[in-house]
């Protein structure tokens, strides 16, 4: 059996968008390691989160829904969000806000999105990246997606003063584990290049990332560690 060292014992930690699919590993790798589980999810979807049913708590609510998120994350260690552009009404930034807002405030707050994201304007994009962003944004047109609102959500976030980290996800694919993946501070840096990493690992990346204090105020880039840019580069890696 696999030892999985239990860094999460006596502590407890809430995952904001629970029941989606990095949320639910997020939640099976938090009980692993001895965490005390939490949940926030929409209503309708708490079903998907009867396999744990027993063993965490769960708010159902939007996730920018401000009384559910102070209720969920009161006395919280740490904070892991799923930030996600839905409709057009501020659900990335207002899920942020709520976050910072009431978590308590020595909180590790952990937040995930795609790299398309950038700190300080120093990733370097493919083309491919560029046209997959353009595309993105424009189907705000629809009023099914604000990818826009996910840039006003990571500006809340590297403006606090709290004890953040924003986790930028490549392309994800299901799988088991590789283990925790690469990361750099830019796009473009080669051992991101093959741009892919398991959702597990992805969720295992978040996980870890609330008892890292190295990674306070970053926002690392990931790729899975046995891609072929991360076989090839790791020993460069941030
Ligand atoms: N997908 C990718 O290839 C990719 C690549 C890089 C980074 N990322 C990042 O990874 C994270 C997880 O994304 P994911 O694509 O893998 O999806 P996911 O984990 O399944 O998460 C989607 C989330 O959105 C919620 N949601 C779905 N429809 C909604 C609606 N109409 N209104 C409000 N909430 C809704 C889901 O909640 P329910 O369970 O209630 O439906 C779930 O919490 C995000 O931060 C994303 O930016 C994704």
């Amino acid at each position: 059996m696999e030892f999985i060292p239990q860094t999460g014992a006596g502590k407890r930690i809430c995952i904001v968008g629970a029941s989606g699919k990095l949320g639910r590993h997020m939640v099976r790798h938090a009980l692993d390691r001895g965490y005390e589980v939490v949940g926030v999810c929409r209503e309708k979807s708490v079903r998907k989160l009867d396999d744990y049913a027993d063993r965490i708590t769960i708010h159902p609510g939007f996730t920018n829904d401000r009384d559910v998120v102070a209720r969920a994350v009161e006395g919280c260690d740490a904070v892991l969000t799923v930030l996600v552009p839905w409709g057009v009404n501020d659900y990335s930034s207002g899920t942020a806000k709520a976050v910072i807002d009431f978590a308590e405030p020595d909180a590790r707050l952990i937040f995930s999105c795609g790299w398309h994201i950038t700190r300080d304007g120093l990733d370097r994009y493919s083309r491919g990246l560029r046209a997959a962003v353009h595309f993105a944004r424009f189907m705000r047109i629809t009023r099914l997606i604000d990818l826009d609102d996910q840039y006003r959500a990571a500006d809340l976030i590297f403006r606090s003063d709290t004890r953040w980290t924003l986790v930028r996800g490549s392309d994800l694919e299901e799988g088991p584990s590789q283990g925790l993946p690469v990361w750099s501070r830019h796009v473009g840096d080669p051992v991101l290049e093959s741009n892919l990493t398991r959702r597990t690992d992805f969720a295992l990346f978040m996980v870890a990332a609330a008892e890292d204090d190295a990674l306070v105020r970053e926002a690392p880039a990931i790729n899975g560690r046995l891609t072929p840019s991360a076989l090839a580069h790791a020993g460069g890696a941030a």
